[in-house]
């Protein structure tokens, strides 16, 4: 919570006071106080009363209420195949028709098996697979994006252009050390030309390097930005904001079952940065979450 203080403003916590300023509301929320302050002042002085600081309540979003648990099932709908299992159709339709692909079974092979993958046709493009970064051991947090961007592409590491930058401040603002205690990566390992959005057939054909790397990562949590990557990690189509908002089950292929919420992807908070007091309601709510093994 917010502290009062004597002065007209509540006092901030830096963390507070980053969150504020991140949404782009600290101005005019403080103001605002500023303004009430002096009313009430001057309403109490009129009536000859002592005056002080009346600190209307600023609660920062609060902790949420302890999250309801909804089960993921890692299905993504491909036309043609309604309903089956992605990872299923990843294994069996993934790639140039070469057959079932086998996905390495540690993080060294799965790196190099990624640097050189074929399954799709964003392969012609890239200039290098954008594998992820981070915190490789059981981090606190494990955040997935969609696709590398171009500079991604250039340096071979996520989320490094403006939308990274936004992360990074939600993340610090939520009181995340992102040093130590993050791994990043996407839905999908190489660049769509253009930044387009990855096509379905794109993202079942990288997913079990995801789910691989999930497995072996045990991350604590899983915070998935945007629709894509919520739909294909919870494993259902349903539109992006009921799937906000809950804290969902991702069982990972060791049978370890992993918190996951989802929220708006910053490129889209870049754009729309009045949903931003949401995606902090939703990095609480996945603050709030921990891993029962
Ligand atoms: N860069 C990434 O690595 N992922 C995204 O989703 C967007 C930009």
């Amino acid at each position: 919570m917010i502290e009062e203080s004597s002065s007209a403003e509540p006092r901030l916590s830096s963390m507070q006071m980053a969150w504020l300023q991140e949404m782009g509301i600290d101005r005019q929320l403080l103001a605002r106080f500023r303004r009430s302050a002096e009313i009430t002042a001057a309403a109490r002085s009129t009536a000859g009363e002592r005056v002080s600081h009346d600190v209307s309540p600023m609660a920062a979003p609060p902790l949420v209420d302890p999250p309801t648990l909804v089960p993921t099932r890692t299905l993504l709908k491909v036309p043609g195949h309604p309903g089956r299992d992605a990872s299923s159709i990843a294994v069996a339709e993934a790639g140039t028709g070469a057959g079932p692909r086998a996905v390495a079974h540690d993080w060294a092979a799965l790196q190099i098996q990624v640097a050189n993958c074929e399954a799709c046709s964003l392969c012609t493009n890239r200039r290098q697979a954008v594998f992820g970064a981070g915190v490789a051991d059981s981090p606190a947090w494990m955040v997935i994006g969609e696709a590398p961007g171009e500079q991604d592409d250039r340096d071979g590491r996520p989320f490094q252009g403006r939308a990274g930058i936004l992360l990074g401040a939600m993340l610090a603002a939520a009181g995340v050390d992102a040093e130590a205690q993050v791994f990043y990566a996407n839905l999908v390992k190489c660049r769509p030309l253009g930044n387009r959005t990855p096509r379905l057939d794109e993202v079942n054909a990288c997913l079990p390097y995801l789910q691989r790397q999930i497995a072996l990562l045990k991350p604590q949590r899983i915070l998935v930005l945007g629709k894509l990557a919520a739909q294909a990690l919870v494993g259902k189509d349903d539109d992006f904001e009921s799937l906000r908002g809950t804290v969902h089950v991702f069982r990972s292929e060791t049978g370890v079952d992993i918190p996951l919420v989802a929220t708006y992807h910053p490129a889209f908070l870049l754009s729309r940065p009045q949903h931003k007091a949401h995606a902090w309601r939703d990095l609480s709510l996945a603050r709030s979450c921990l891993v029962s093994q």
